[in-house]
């Protein structure tokens, strides 16, 4: 049986007892795979800034920040404070609320392209509500998404994004994979797959089903794909063969949004038609937003005389997560985004220089305030050139768990960090030093790989 290098550090804890008692309730203790880590996760005892404290008193460096969506890290007093003031109103009713109106003035004022917002409760919610506000807008019920790419769980928006050497393909014509079992054909066969940031291989593949695509959706900075940005030209490409196809140009800027003041989409000298937004945009609570064009919004208007695309949600546009979300986003301005992005800069360039301390064949990619590590010398700019295999899969575990159990510091599974404005200098000195001494314990296996 593999040694886990948790079975040096991990004694019996109050974490394993409460586990203990999980999975004899819940599927496999969880109910996120993402938080599920061998031998069992750890559970939390509170959290404040950029630090969390488990039920058995070890305090963590947070660089996950709940998968990205803890823009001010824990317990933000500004944001306390107003959820509590909201909290002694009520949580959700059968009744709109200001709450609402007020955030959505704040981010179509944000974002140029977004003239129209409608909330929902999460990122896959609302990728959703976009693919079927396109489906609904131009009559045509296929989608284009790229190879490796992370939409949340919808059926249609999850195709190949695990997809692997052993089931991808031709590169000229990726194969749609499935994630979960049971997936339809029908979905798979309406869900056209391109190489992102490929651009002739992409329209050729656009081509081919120009009749029947509803929307071309993409990421511009895919975490998934290996977290770096979509090029200019790449967006022109598909801005410009969407405009001559009736097809919606869709973001999913659920992640990329904080990459600038009022996303990554204004990296870029073409605007899409609809994004999908989520994570940051609800200060620590659950949320989703579909914004874009008023037109292509109509479709969800109830005042219709003809609605195509009936839209609700129980929870959708709860006063909780609007007012954390308004207040969230109003503290992060435009002076925000950019220190955060420039504390970002020098992570990045600190890690590189711990990289060649170390001696090892890796790089750092990422855009804004996200980077992430690679086990290869030269920056993947494909998702097949990113993509991992299993050696390099149990290199990564073992660096992780090594982070997370010895020097206490937690980052994102795929070995990306995820900054919140409450980071400082010395935090990230904290990583680089920490990395460093990491990434020379797994050097002998690094080496081992190429
Ligand atoms: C790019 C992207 N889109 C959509 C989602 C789905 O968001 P949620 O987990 O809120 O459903 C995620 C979640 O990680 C994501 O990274």
């Amino acid at each position: 049986m593999k040694t886990l290098i948790s079975d040096k550090y991990i004694k019996d804890d109050k974490s394993k007892a409460i586990y203990d008692r999980a999975v004899d309730v819940i599927t496999g203790g969880v109910s996120r795979n993402t938080i599920y880590r061998a031998p069992h996760p750890f559970y939390v005892a509170s959290a404040k800034g950029s630090y969390i404290t488990d039920i058995d008193g070890t305090e963590r460096l947070d660089f996950a920040n709940n998968m990205a969506s803890l823009i001010h890290g824990h317990s933000h007093p500004t944001i306390i404070n107003a959820v509590t003031e909201q909290l002694h109103n009520g949580s959700a009713y059968t009744m709109a609320t200001e709450a609402e109106v007020r955030f959505a003035e704040l981010l179509t004022s944000r974002s140029p392209g977004f003239e129209k917002v409608r909330f929902v409760n999460s990122g896959t919610e609302a990728v959703m509500t976009m693919i079927k506000a396109s489906r609904a807008y131009t009559g045509k019920y296929k989608i284009a998404k790229a190879e490796g790419s992370y939409h949340g769980t919808y059926d249609f928006a999850e195709v190949s994004q695990t997809a692997n050497p052993s089931n991808w393909g031709d590169i000229d014509k990726p194969n749609s994979v499935p994630v979960a079992q049971g997936t339809p054909l029908n979905v798979l066969n309406d869900v056209i797959i391109f190489p992102y940031n490929d651009i002739e291989r992409t329209i050729k593949l656009l081509d081919d089903n120009a009749d029947d695509i509803a929307c071309v959706l993409i990421d511009p900075v895919p975490h998934r794909v290996g977290l770096f940005p979509a090029t200019e030209e790449f967006v022109k490409a598909l801005y410009n063969w969407t405009r001559k196809n009736n097809v919606i140009l869709a973001y999913d800027e659920v992640v990329s949004y904080r990459v600038n003041f009022s996303g990554a989409q204004c990296s870029y000298s073409v605007k899409p038609d609809l994004t999908a937004l989520g994570k940051i945009i609800g200060g620590g609570f659950p949320i989703g937003a579909l914004a874009g064009k008023s037109e292509i919004m109509e479709v969800l208007d109830p005042r219709g005389t003809f609605l195509k695309h009936p839209h609700s949600g129980t929870f959708s546009a709860n006063p909780i997560s609007t007012t954390a979300g308004r207040v969230a986003m109003e503290m992060f301005d435009e002076k925000a985004v950019l220190d955060l992005n420039s504390l970002a800069m020098k992570a990045r360039t600190q890690i590189e220089e711990v990289i060649k301390i170390a001696d090892v064949p890796m790089c750092i990619t990422g855009a804004g305030s996200m980077f992430k590590l690679h086990f290869q010398e030269k920056a993947p700019n494909t998702y097949r050139a990113a993509y991992q295999n299993k050696e390099t899969k149990e290199i990564i575990d073992e660096l992780l768990d090594y982070m997370f159990l010895k020097e206490n510091i937690i980052m994102i599974n795929t070995v990306a960090c995820m900054l919140s404005t409450t980071l400082t200098q010395n935090n990230i000195d904290q990583l680089s030093d920490a990395l460093l001494r990491g990434l020379k314990l797994v050097k002998p296996k690094i080496d081992r790989l190429v």
